[in-house]
């Protein structure tokens, strides 16, 4: 006979208590237990004399066993590492509205001749329809199926036995055994970790959707960033048409890719050189804005840093940073006033990274400290120059990794000179390129060949 029993969780962590604590044991976050009942099944207990699972020797394990589907999706294969491992559990977070049903329904109508489950509890069919539309991809080999029963679904996914099974959302799935709403704390441990043992079994990868909570977790608890294999972020500004698919979190494969998209009329389209999204069209000079040659993963991008320095009307002055961390700044203004000189303690400094990109590329700093001596100055740096070169607390100018593809990339978005690291010059074949490079050990150096 199955039972009933009450069991308290924490909102943030997932830990189980047997009793309400003001502060949650595993996490230490105030206020977040809630209650919840469940209906817990009759235990097996004891040894079982079972030989259905057995313990394998590592040699004879065939690593071939999870070959990965080919998304047809450059951008998503690449965040994944070269395409989704069968029987993996991937968890694709956003945002509403960011994009994550378009993007799971677009990848699911374009795999043709793969057969594919998506499961929609948000969705009635009629809109399912509507977006597929929008899309407008026919693909007779993908099921929709609006249903948010989760052993419904899964014994649906036995029959079919797709290549590929699509949740939207793990918000709105139901298991029987969890007396409690769909959405909370055990409900969605439950649902999560019913579909890995199916998904194990089956060796049927699954994409689930879930919701980011306003505090920017992925709903609800972090239990389920550690039950599944890989974590993507969908994000982006609603401000802007692009949208960036990271990897937080990847059992196969590397989380320093980004994938990029651009949202149109119909679905997403892939984006498969960026710089020329991120790099602005001017006809005229305008100074505080300098060009770095940055790297995102494995890939090069070209971003814009623009920088403002005014005097500081009232007061403490203010420093603010959209899309790059505002310690670095800090301690990139730093050196500016120790090193080389300038006196900026009284001016306000704001720096953007245009197209509302955020990057943590130490190649970004040149950019940086050029955009705001360009501004602090009022003079232009020409459009034809770039940079890329990390600095160091003492105002030298440090080499950074990967600078052939940086300036391969510079060179092929017609770049005339770009600004490097002395230490960058060692090993570097200058006949390979046409693009000026300029090699230079300290800031002073820079600033005198900018603004001479
Ligand atoms: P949606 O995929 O519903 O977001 P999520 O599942 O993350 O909540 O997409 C939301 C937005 O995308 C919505 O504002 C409409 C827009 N959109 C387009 O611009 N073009 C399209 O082709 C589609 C399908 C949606
Ligand atoms: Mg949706």
């Amino acid at each position: 006979m199955a039972k009933t029993k009450t069991a308290w969780f924490c909102k943030e962590c997932g830990a189980e208590s047997p009793k309400y604590l003001g502060r949650c044991t595993a996490c230490g976050t105030w206020n977040s237990l809630v209650e919840q009942t469940m209906v817990v099944g009759k235990k097996t207990s004891g040894i079982q004399d079972s030989v259905a699972n057995l313990p394998i020797p590592v040699g004879e394990l065939n690593s071939d066993e999870s070959p990965r589907l080919d998304l047809r999706s450059v951008e998503l294969n690449r965040v994944l590492g070269g395409g989704l491992v069968t029987g993996s559990l991937v968890l694709l977070g956003g945002e509403p509205g960011i994009g994550k049903s378009t993007l799971a329904l677009q990848l699911s109508l374009r795999l043709k001749g793969t057969s594919i489950l998506y499961v929609s509890g948000e969705e009635s069919y009629r809109q399912l329809k509507l977006r597929a539309d929008r899309i407008g991809i026919t693909n007779q080999d993908c099921l929709l199926y609006c249903e948010t029963d989760l052993e419904t679904i899964l014994h649906q996914a036995g029959q079919i036995n797709p290549r590929l099974v699509v949740i939207d959302s793990i918000q709105t799935v139901l298991s029987a055994d969890v007396e409690s709403s769909p959405g909370s704390v055990s409900q969605i441990r439950e649902c999560t970790g019913k579909i890995l043992q199916f998904a194990k079994k089956n060796n049927i990868p699954f994409l689930i959707i879930g919701h980011i909570t306003k505090e920017g977790s992925i709903a609800g608890p972090k239990i389920l960033e550690h039950m599944v294999d890989t974590v993507l972020q969908f994000e982006g500004d609603q401000n802007y048409v692009y949208r960036i698919v990271r990897a937080i979190k990847n059992r196969f494969g590397s989380t320093s890719e980004i994938g990029i998209f651009e949202m149109q009329q119909s679905g997403l389209r892939e984006v498969s050189n960026p710089s020329e999204l991120l790099l602005t069209q001017r006809e005229n000079e305008i100074s505080g804005i300098a060009v770095a040659a940055t790297m995102e993963g494995n890939r090069p991008i070209l971003i814009e840093t623009q920088a403002l320095v005014s005097s500081a009307a009232y007061g403490t002055p203010q420093r603010s940073a959209i899309g790059f961390d505002v310690r670095r700044l800090n301690m990139l203004l730093a050196v500016l006033e120790k090193r080389v000189g300038f006196k900026l303690a009284f001016k306000d400094v704001f720096l953007n990274l245009a197209g509302g990109i955020k990057a943590d590329d130490p190649a970004l700093d040149l950019s940086v400290i050029s955009a705001i001596l360009s501004s602090d100055l009022n003079l232009t740096i020409p459009q034809g120059v770039c940079f890329a070169a990390e600095i160091g607390l003492t105002g030298e100018i440090r080499p950074v990794g990967r600078i052939e593809q940086r300036i391969a990339e510079a060179q092929k978005l017609g770049f005339t000179a770009i600004y490097l690291s002395k230490y960058n010059q060692k090993g570097l074949d200058p006949k390979r390129f046409t693009i000026q490079m300029r090699f230079v050990t300290r800031v002073e150096e820079v600033f005198q060949s900018l603004f001479r």
